[in-house]
């Protein structure tokens, strides 16, 4: 006979600050930071790829640094600020690197876009005028199964000039 649950062993709440907001979630701490995002806080952007920290599709911001929330404890977020792909921009205003990625239609099934989307995101954030060799360099561990890389470096690139303010149309023609 299994003994039933009494309140005690409810988990203490966890206090989490979510793309702006301030929120709390009843899980073991060990829970993966995905899996509260998902599961408790409908925050759907990130995504369950392999659960092993290798493909990427699930990174989010900490602290304005990408990270593998599938394989990050929820209680390592406490007191850090959690950004994820919703809070880039909305449908109706996206932010930046967003709008790149649909100006360049990166994607085929698109899977894998919040996990580039967030890499690039946080590589211009420290690093604003990067080149498309870092781009590669810091995309190369995010996997793409439908072979859209070429879109995807196109979108990274113009991420980068409108991050910057400017269009590729203005660096293009030199301004
Ligand atoms: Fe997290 Fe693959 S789902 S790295």
């Amino acid at each position: 006979m299994h003994p039933q649950p009494t309140a005690s062993s409810q988990p203490a709440p966890l206090h989490l600050r979510v793309n702006g907001t301030a929120c709390q979630v009843a899980v073991a701490a060990q829970t993966a930071l995905l899996h509260v995002l998902r599961n408790d806080l409908e925050l759907n952007g990130p995504k369950y790829g392999c659960g092993l920290g290798e493909c990427g599709a699930c990174t989010v911001l900490i602290d304005g640094v990408a990270a593998r929330s599938c394989v990050m404890p929820v209680a390592a977020a406490v007191g850090r600020q959690v950004t994820t792909l919703e809070g880039l921009g909305t449908p109706e205003s996206p932010g930046p690197v967003q709008q790149a990625f649909i100006d360049c239609q990166a994607a085929q099934c698109g899977y894998c876009l919040n996990g580039m989307i967030m890499t690039v995101e946080a590589l211009l954030r420290r690093h604003p005028h990067a080149t498309e060799q870092e781009m590669r360099s810091e995309l190369q561990h995010n996997l793409c199964r439908c072979g859209t890389h070429v879109e995807i470096m196109q979108a990274a690139l113009r991420a980068g000039e409108l991050h910057r303010g400017r269009t590729i149309e203005q660096a293009r023609a030199g301004a």
